[in-house]
């Protein structure tokens, strides 16, 4: 009986091992666009998780990638666009994320700069309104945006929506929440890995490479 509990609980750790390796794929970036790599058409359907390599990224850039079949935009803030997120809570109308958007962002995100690095932003790019692409507008005091209040960010061409540069939503958008933060950690320094947690919450241990 000690036996076969024994081998029952191997074959489970292969196949977990198994499905781990199988499910990731590597993304490389073209710059100054980033074309997305997986591994299969099959784990692609079924939503494998991508790396992506931000070595080459600079501030202000912004790489889109597609995880299970969603844009996903990865860019670099620096430390001015960093303490304008932290003026702008009054305009937001979810700034802390604690309210309607409490389930936007995974808990390990939970900041005003809704990221795990400050400078690396990693958000999914749909609006939460009716699913259109917002586009990016980074440019401080753009005048169709409202001028010196703009502060960078995305702006919805659908139906206005505005988020600020950590995918917060402006205050009277018809957007109801802020934009999704997806599952990420960091496998290194420079390499992302879009689609799986930090932690392995079911067994409370750190996913590495
Ligand atoms: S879909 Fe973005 S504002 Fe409606």
């Amino acid at each position: 009986m000690a036996e076969q509990e024994i081998d029952l609980k191997k074959r489970r750790l292969l196949t977990n091992a198994t499905s781990v390796v199988g499910a990731v794929g590597v993304g490389f970036v073209a710059w100054p666009f980033l074309s997305t790599w997986s591994p299969s058409a099959r784990a692609k359907a079924a939503g494998a998780p991508i790396d992506v390599d931000i070595s080459k990224l600079e501030n202000g850039q912004l790489v889109r990638v597609l995880w299970r079949k969603k844009p996903v935009w990865i860019f670099k803030r620096d430390e001015q666009t960093l303490a304008n997120l932290g003026s702008l809570d009054a305009e937001l109308a979810d700034p802390d994320g604690s309210g309607n958007s409490k389930s936007q962002q995974p808990v390990y995100i939970n900041s005003s700069h809704r990221s795990i690095r400050p400078e690396i932003a990693v958000i999914v790019g749909v609006c939460t309104h009716l699913g259109c692409s917002p586009t990016y507008r980074p440019e401080v005091g753009a005048a169709d945006l409202g001028g010196d209040r703009w502060k960078g960010g995305f702006y919805c061409p659908c139906h206005g929506s505005k988020f600020d540069l950590a995918g917060r939503v402006y205050e009277g958008a018809p957007a109801p929440t802020n934009l999704v933060i997806p599952p990420y950690h960091f496998v290194s320094d420079t390499l992302i890995r879009v689609g799986v947690s930090p932690v392995d919450f079911e067994k409370n241990t750190v996913n590495k490479a």
